[in-house]
């Protein structure tokens, strides 16, 4: 059954207030729900019965105004509850019968490692109790919590705690009100034998925020980074955004099983463990920097989410675009903008292309879904951060603010659309952002193709931009985009070369934001005595594929020219993939372009260039990216290919790399900076380099590392370099004492189980079917199932894509495994399968027979139905 935003109606009744009291014990959780109801004076004709959303409940009773309503006055449907002549003011109280301690999707009411704790965003509210369980139903809530206090010493919800007492038999409660009217899916509430870590933070206007962590005895340690991070968060936006914080209280809890990364609830922000829990010993900087963003965004999602919400889930990306915006700024400000930029650029090219180009493409705003919870996408969130990201450019610094402010200050305490967003930008600047928005309208990735032309005799550089937006599933002939197009002229000696659009015009910027409105424009530089190496889409201003008949010359000259940090990083990007590309078919004995070798060598020799950039532009591109850069892909060719030029590079640089490696050691303390972050990176990749040509000296160098590092980045760095190597003892024996060093910490054993089945030398399948029976392995818990089947069809490409097809088979049985006890999980975990039209027809065919395999499960969740069946057509 599929829904559409055509068929958007305004609720036929709101809620102003809901009073809910939680019965928590060992066999289940009794729910008494009382809601404050009247028919919405702005819904049109006659409202009909009162239509509650609800799954998996245990009704028990319903009453009306205090009167238990007979069964004749309603309708139990399970997934609806109708209550029929309602009058146009009520009190209705649903008393509900739930067992968190079975729920094993982990939407609603569930149990993590002993606590209750919830997760509601989108439909998990009506896994709690009977509820009008949409965003535009914002009311105010008041939750009393009971539970034995033994057990549950803590008991949270959303708010200011405004009672709290005993009760017999040894039972407590406490009481938490929320002043802020929310929709539902910002529910909230976590019991728990927990510890509080506190902190404080003094608001732009001098109030006192009472900041708390609650995690479990054994993490205390692990707490300091992401509060410093929520402090950090809290101040950049009052500086950056005006938004202040606006209850008493901001609390953390971090939970062990969590289907996503985090959650936003209003007041009490719930926590992927691995999201959010870091010591020195035990997080990579990786894992820090993600921290810190999510930590950030989840924050952020006070103003941009909760304090203005969506009217529908079609709006998804109104709060998500615009948050993961939000927290790349911040990210960029507290680290190197250019890695940051750099990052986020490769997952969109990587991941959300990919994604534009398969059968489950979908504009930023849909305009149609199945299941609501399979729109939690790279398009909504990456994408439409990179559409708020271009209005951003487009407005400038200034306006883009005021255009903010005005969002928030009009839509304030209101559930909206992305529409209103873009109307507020429009209005406070003054700007037409109409054709813009086919940016929420319009799937697929625009393609720019990019020619040029060099009049001597006349000093003119001509450049035409042609662009086109692919056919994506149900949408056909699309209408040209408004692109923003960032450019700059490099001259011979990489001097920046005025970009004079009119013979006569003084003005003669080194770089401008062209604006594409039209299918085809023609742009003529004048005043040109050389012809220019253009340098485009800097800053990967709009996302975009760019098609520009680059030479290998160009691409070593913009490598080492280019002022724009982001476009040298991508012209070593482009030549590496021409390099490996060119080398898909050819003899094992065919050349590799040698100027390669002294490309990375300028970059590996000159300590003056800026570290953090240079440990970026010594990442080959994935295989994943050379995936999806090709047509009709062979995955084991790739591979062989990428390890080719590795090994090649390598062998020719030795002693440099040897010399890099010794540079970056020395005892100094740890710390975050992206200097000190670039370092440990550069050392680790030199390892691995050296590693995977079997270097000895490199190995010692290597084992050493391993065993005196004093941060998980640099033994992970080590480890990883020993698992991808040919060295199967020191493999073998780092691995096993890896294991023994952290096996009581999971996210250490995470990271484990990941670098294994993440690698073609550690994770071949019946690797891979060992560490599903590790005794550490649970099938309950995401981030062990991620560690593992995830990583392995995620980044270990050769052995998942085996020519024999066994990998795809392995997947499509984990994923009829998972179907039964989390739709969710099973429906990401499939996304591998669903790309087989990317791929060789030997490869395709074998990935369709896998995926026909699940559409063929009984009983197959409307999560992971939706994906096969789409791609299945696609
Ligand atoms: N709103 C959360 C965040 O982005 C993610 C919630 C995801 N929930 C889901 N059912 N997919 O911060
Ligand atoms: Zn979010």
């Amino acid at each position: 059954q599929t829904i559409y935003l055509e068929e958007y109606r305004v609720p036929q009744y709101l809620v102003e207030h809901v009073d809910l009291r939680f019965e928590l014990f060992e066999d289940g959780a009794r729910v008494h729900n009382t809601l404050t109801i009247q028919r919405n004076p702005a819904a049109d004709g006659n409202p009909g019965p009162l239509e509650l959303d609800g799954d998996s409940l245990r009704l028990e009773s319903v009453a009306l105004d205090g009167e238990q309503l007979p069964a004749s006055r309603y309708e139990d449907e399970g997934s609806k509850l109708r209550v029929k002549d309602v009058p146009a003011r009520f009190e209705l109280t649903v008393v509900t019968w739930i067992e968190p301690q079975n729920n094993t999707r982990l939407e609603g009411l569930y149990k993590s490692s002993g606590m209750f704790c919830t997760q509601c965003e989108a439909e998990g509210f009506r896994c709690i109790t009977y509820y009008p369980d949409r965003p535009d139903v914002m009311a105010r809530f008041r939750t009393r919590v009971e539970a034995d206090k033994a057990a549950y010493p803590v008991l949270l919800s959303n708010g200011n705690p405004v009672a709290q007492g005993e009760l017999d038999d040894g039972r407590h409660f406490v009481t938490w009100e929320d002043p802020f009217p929310k929709p539902s899916y910002l529910f909230a509430l976590v019991a728990g034998d927990l510890v509080e870590k506190k902190d404080r933070f003094t608001t732009c206007s001098g109030r006192e925020i009472d900041l708390r962590m609650y995690v479990e005895p054994r993490n205390v340690h692990k707490c300091d980074f992401a509060m410093d991070a929520l402090k950090r968060s809290m101040r950049w936006d009052e500086d950056v955004y005006g938004r202040e914080y606006d209850l008493d209280i901001f609390m953390i809890v971090a939970v062990d099983d969590f289907n996503m990364g985090a959650m936003e609830n209003k007041g009490l922000n719930i926590f992927n463990s691995s999201c959010v829990l870091a010591s020195q010993d035990t997080a990579t900087d990786a894992t820090f920097q993600r921290i810190e963003a999510i930590v950030a965004h989840e924050y952020f999602h006070n103003w941009s989410g909760n304090r203005v919400t969506c009217r529908d889930w079609f709006q998804l990306s109104l709060k998500e675009g615009f948050t993961v915006f939000r927290d790349a700024q911040f990210s960029a400000d507290m680290g190197s903008p250019t890695v940051k930029r750099i990052e986020d650029a490769t997952l969109l090219r990587t991941a959300q292309f990919a994604e534009d180009a398969g059968p489950m493409a979908h504009p930023v705003r849909p305009a149609s879904y199945m299941e609501i919870s399979n729109f939690y996408t790279l398009t909504i969130y990456e994408k439409g951060a990179e559409v708020v990201r271009m209005i951003h450019n487009l407005l400038g610094e200034t306006l883009f603010r005021k255009g903010s402010d005005l969002y928030f200050e009009r839509h304030d305490g209101q559930a909206v659309t992305t529409d209103d967003f873009v109307r507020a930008m429009e209005d406070a600047s003054g700007r037409d952002l109409s054709q813009f928005r086919l940016w929420y309208q319009q799937a697929g990735t625009p393609v720019l193709t990019v020619q040029d032309d060099y009049d001597q005799a006349e000093g003119i550089y001509r450049l035409t931009i042609r662009q086109a937006v692919p056919d994506t599933p149900g949408q056909t002939d699309k209408q040209p985009q408004h692109i923003p197009f960032a450019l700059g002229l490099l001259g011979s000696e990489g001097q920046p070369l005025p970009l004079r659009l009119q013979s006569e015009s003084p003005e003669a910027p080194q770089e401008r934001v062209l604006e594409l409105t039209r299918a085809e424009h023609c742009f003529e530089f004048h005043g040109l005595t050389e012809r220019p190496v253009p340098s485009l889409l800097r800053g990967f201003s709009a996302p975009v594929r760019v098609h520009y008949p680059w030479t290998r010359e160009q691409l070593l000259f913009l490598m080492s020219h280019d002022p724009d940090g982001f476009n040298r990083w991508d012209a070593g990007q482009r030549l590496a993939v021409d390099v490996i590309q060119s080398l898909l078919g050819a003899a094992d004995d065919a050349e590799i372009e040698p100027r390669l070798v002294e490309a990375y060598r300028a970059l590996l020799q000159d300590p003056s260039l800026d570290q953090a950039l240079v440990a970026k532009m010594l990442q080959l591109p994935s295989e994943a990216y050379l995936i999806e850069l090709s047509d009709s892909a062979d995955p084991a060719a790739i591979h062989r290919s990428r390890d080719r030029v590795l090994a090649y590079l390598a062998e020719n640089l030795r002693d440099d790399l040897m010399a890099c490696y010794r540079r970056q050691t020395g005892t100094v303390d740890y710390e975050l900076t992206p200097e000190a972050i670039a370092q440990r990176s550069l050392k680790s990749t030199a390892l691995g380099w050296l590693l995977h040509i079997g270097d000895e000296p490199a190995l010692e160098l290597a084992k050493a590392q391993y065993a005196e590092a004093d941060n998980m980045t640099d033994r992970l760095g080590a480890l990883r370099a020993l698992v991808n190597s040919d060295f199967q003892q020191a493999r073998t024996e780092a691995l096993a004492s890896f294991y023994q060093r952290y096996s009581e910490d999971p996210q250490v054993v995470e990271l484990w189980f990941s670098v294994q089945a993440g690698s073609d030398r550690a994770g071949q399948l019946p690797q891979v079917q060992q560490l599903l029976a590790h005794p550490a392995f649970d099938w309950k818990n995401p981030n062990k199932v991620r560690s593992v089947v995830g990583a392995f069809a995620g980044q270990n490409l050769a052995a998942f894509h085996n020519p024999d097809g066994s990998g795809y088979e392995f997947l499509a049985e984990q994923v009829c495994r998972l179907d039964d006890s989390n739709p969710q999980i099973a429906s990401r975990l499939v996304a591998p399968l669903t790309r087989w039209k990317k791929f060789a027809p030997n490869y395709s065919t074998q990935m369709r027979t896998a995926l026909e395999r699940v559409r063929d499960k009984p009983a197959l969740s409307r999560d992971v139905y939706e994906v096969v069946h789409k791609s299945l057509a696609g």
